[in-house]
């Protein structure tokens, strides 16, 4: 499984931000639903072994919305239909546990340290001054953590050391959350493709 979490550090908690400008009205879900488009949509097709967390800090208590990719649905690539999914969820009246809103979406009120997705898998967070992704041998199926235009505050550092997280980086250049979550996707399906190919070639080295 492959978990993508983007800390939204102003993302609103409310439903009350207007569709005609999300980047003006939602403390920036719109940079939210371009990382649900890139950890999610193929060319014909929905990733079903992603699951995506949002964290959403911009008022009140802090909610989690989590995406499930083997239930998903309405899923479209426009900013748009993503974001009223969103707007759907934060509508509902929630407390610490998931809720579902619509299928494979579901909220609950509860920030960053609340995730129990640690632990199970290697954790990396990704940051510009990181060590290169690429040269990491190890590098598979784990979460990977990742800021909105502000990035990870201290705490949210310190939280990241204290889970002994990998700090990675996808390139030289500081880059689109959104298109950090491409790359990663891009090079774990490569690895995936390469064992594949390696399991299937037989001890004569011929592919069965
Ligand atoms: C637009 S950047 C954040 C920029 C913000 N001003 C900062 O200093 O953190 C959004 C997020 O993308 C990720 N990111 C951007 N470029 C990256 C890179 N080259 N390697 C790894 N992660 C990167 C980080 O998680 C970052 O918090």
């Amino acid at each position: 499984m492959r978990n993508f979490v983007v800390v939204g550090n102003r993302a609103a908690t409310t439903p009350d931000f207007s569709l005609e400008d999300i980047p003006g009205t939602s403390g920036r879900i719109d940079i939210l639903c371009r990382c649900i488009n890139s950890a999610f949509v193929l060319s014909h097709g929905i990733r079903r072994d992603v699951h995506v967390y949002l964290i959403l800090r911009g008022g009140g208590s802090p909610k989690t919305i989590q995406l499930r990719g083997r239930d998903l649905r309405h899923l479209n690539p426009d900013e748009r239909t993503t974001a009223a999914l969103l707007k759907k969820a934060l509508a509902l009246e929630v407390d610490s546990n998931w809720t579902k809103s619509t299928p494979g979406i579901f909220v609950r009120i509860g920030d960053l340290a609340n995730l129990e997705i640690f632990g199970d898998g290697a954790t990396y967070y990704l940051r510009e001054d990181g060590s290169d992704y690429r040269g990491l041998s190890s590098g598979a199926d784990g979460t990977f953590v990742l800021g909105d235009h502000i990035g990870l505050s201290e705490e949210d550092e310190a939280f990241m050391t204290d889970l002994n997280a990998a700090i990675v980086s996808v390139g030289p250049r500081s880059l689109h959350a959104d298109h950090c979550i491409v790359l990663i996707n891009n090079e774990l399906d490569r690895r995936e493709a390469a064992n594949r190919d390696e399991s299937e070639i037989d001890g004569n080295g011929t592919k069965e």
